[in-house]
């Protein structure tokens, strides 16, 4: 008998729930019908957290299945980031503007830049869908997790952190951590650790220029095992590798089970470090609370945010100390897996195109002429010069952009025109600008627009290297940080770490990937830009799954 109960009830559920499911499924096609644009339906929300987990994996195998089985909307769209691999394709079949029927909710995907910009500017009737980004809130509410009035506040005094004279810091403590980082690379042969230690890098920048706390580059081989009893950055870089399971349990369950399980075990070691980590924030905060009377220039994001804090707090405006911690956490995690994805793809990039290197080295070179250590240590003359540098960025968000935008509807109901039709948008609806079909449009980049191609970014005859333009993409057709109110408040500050690393690694060195045995130079970069195109998908973020397949190697320019 129980054993019966336990074989049916499984399947009762499931039925249940995949009756369940249709209803809504059904219900939801009704309601995209009427908003009168062409319409796909997929059986399963794409943000559904145990589909993710599987959604690759199962689909690899149904597109095996023969004719419309092994290829429908449920094998092209039911996955993260199928945006990346469909490009312009649905938009070309179905106009600037589809929508995607799931049991959960419809999902509009726009990809006219005049709408793209319009739903940017209409803050409150496309607010941010938080309910997305609610795992952040891990140390407490922050940035990325409000919305209305709270945002406001909140935006702020976050705004107000990044300033000059904190990108001076982003500036000095890329290219010495750069610097290390050559050195650790052109000692070894053969480095297989590319994103590994560019992930380390973008860290140790934001600890530096965040939080003041400066730490020397550690390559991946001689990184030591992460320990609880660390410092203030191995128990941060363990609560962020580790991030999807302790944003799933939350740290305070996790502190809670703590006294129940093994100390060995992987949950009590990063619930200790979770405890930890909020130690020492707590211990940061005291520090600047009580520098308050201090005068010297304001220069971390840290110091900035809990002096703007107290500012505002006399208007009745500031952050609350979880708040204060919230946010410590949110600009941790914002910052550091996007800018060290974008280095990834970028390395490689480059290590496919060695006469992208040489045009990059030739800017580099004329901005500065000698190699001693301190070259290229004035922030605020070079920055501006490196273009080249920051095309490579731009070039490589482009194709390859990790953090998508959502809007939605929430309980209102908009009208958004669409070219010229106007679309009556009910609740619940989520409002997607279609990225990587605006990104590789070829009305807007031309018909090489899925080429990495960095010298598009650069205007036409506007300088010789080192006094060169870039070209502004209109509005809405580039969001790489986003656009409007709530696009991303550290562009800049990603931009001067992005630029500073590159310089110092293409000034004197080029990088070139090691071949398989018996393969041709032209075969290996067939071989990487394939690892880029057809092995990047979804962790958190969009990200190159499998880097470490490339060894890459550096050599001196001549
Ligand atoms: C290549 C690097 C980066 C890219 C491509 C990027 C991109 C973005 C994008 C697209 C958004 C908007 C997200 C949305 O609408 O849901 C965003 C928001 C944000 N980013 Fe970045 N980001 C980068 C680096 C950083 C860094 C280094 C920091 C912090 C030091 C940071 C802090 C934030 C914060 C706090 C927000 C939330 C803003 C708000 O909601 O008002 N980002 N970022
Ligand atoms: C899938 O079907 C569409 C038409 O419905 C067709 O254009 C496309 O080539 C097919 N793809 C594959 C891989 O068979
Ligand atoms: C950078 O160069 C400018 C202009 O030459 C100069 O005014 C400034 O003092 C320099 N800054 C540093 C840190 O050397
Ligand atoms: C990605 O895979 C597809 C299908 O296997 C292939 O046609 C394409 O050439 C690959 N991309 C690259 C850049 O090699």
């Amino acid at each position: 008998m129980a054993s019966a109960a336990a074989i049916l009830w499984p399947i009762i559920s499931l039925t249940i729930w995949a009756l369940y499911c249709s209803v809504c499924l059904a219900r939801n096609y009704q309601v995209a019908r009427k908003i009168g644009l062409p319409v796909r339906v997929i059986p399963i929300d794409h943000t559904n957290a145990v589909w993710t987990l599987l959604d690759r994996k199962v689909l690899y195998y149904i597109r095996k299945l023969p004719g419309f089985l092994g290829n429908n909307s449920f094998t092209r769209y039911n996955f993260r980031t199928w945006e990346l691999h469909d490009r312009c394709s649905s938009h070309h079949e179905m106009g600037d503007a589809f929508i995607i029927v799931t049991p959960f909710r419809n999902w509009l995907y726009i990809s006219n830049p005049a709408t793209i910009t319009e739903v940017f500017r209409r803050r409150t009737d496309f607010p941010q869908c938080i309910e997305l980004t609610e795992i952040l809130d891990v140390f407490g509410k922050n940035l990325g997790t409000v919305e209305g009035r709270q945002w406001q506040v909140q935006r702020k005094i976050i705004a107000s952190c990044f300033t000059e004279q904190n990108y001076e810091v982003v500036w000095t403590e890329s290219l010495s951590l750069a610097h290390d980082m050559l050195e650790y690379w052109t000692k070894k042969r053969d480095i297989s650790s590319s994103a590994d230690d560019l992930r380390t890098l973008s860290l140790h920048v934001l600890t530096g220029a965040g939080f003041g706390k400066h730490f020397p580059f550690e390559g991946h081989d001689e990184r030591t095992e992460t320990s609880v009893s660390g410092n203030y950055k191995n128990a941060l870089q363990m609560i962020l590798e580790n991030c999807i399971l302790i944003m799933g349990i939350g740290p305070k369950v996790l502190a809670r089970i703590r006294p129940f399980l093994p100390k060995a075990w992987k949950l009590a070691i990063l619930s200790e470090t979770c405890a930890e980590f909020q130690r020492y924030m707590t211990i940061m905060y005291e520090e600047e609370k009580s520098k308050q009377a201090d005068t010297a220039p304001v220069r971390t994001l840290m110091s900035s945010l809990v002096r703007a804090s107290q500012v505002e707090a006399k208007t009745g405006a500031g952050l609350t100390e979880r708040e204060i911690y919230g946010n410590m956490f949110m600009l941790n995690f914002a910052g550091h897996d996007t800018t060290a994805h974008t280095f990834t793809f970028a390395i490689h990039f480059l290590a496919a195109h060695p006469d992208v290197q040489a045009w990059v080295s030739e800017e580099i070179r004329a901005v500065h002429t000698d190699s001693q250590r301190d070259a290229l240590n004035n922030y605020s003359v070079d920055f501006p010069r490196l273009v080249r540098c920051l095309a490579v960025m731009l070039e490589t968000l482009r194709l390859y952009t990790p953090v998508p935008v959502a809007k939605w509807t929430d309980k209102g109901t908009a009208s958004l025109r669409i070219g010229s039709k106007i679309a009556l948008l009910p609740p619940n609806t989520m409002v997607i600008p279609s990225y990587a079909a605006v990104h590789t449009d070829p009305s807007i980049w031309g018909s090489d627009s899925l080429e990495w191609r960095p010298s598009r970014w650069i205007k036409a005859n506007s300088g010789p290297p080192g006094n060169e333009e870039l070209i502004v993409p209109s509005d809405g057709s580039f969001l790489g940080w986003s656009e409007g109110a709530r696009n991303c408040p550290a562009k800049k500050f990603s931009q001067v770490e992005f630029v500073a690393t590159l310089a110092i690694l293409l000034r004197d060195w080029h990088v070139d990937i090691v071949p398989e045995s018996g393969e041709s130079l032209v075969d290996s970069q067939k071989r990487v830009m394939d690892l880029i195109e057809n092995d990047s998908g979804a962790v958190l973020l969009l990200q190159m799954l499998h880097p470490e397949r490339v060894s890459l190697v550096w050599s001196k320019s001549t």
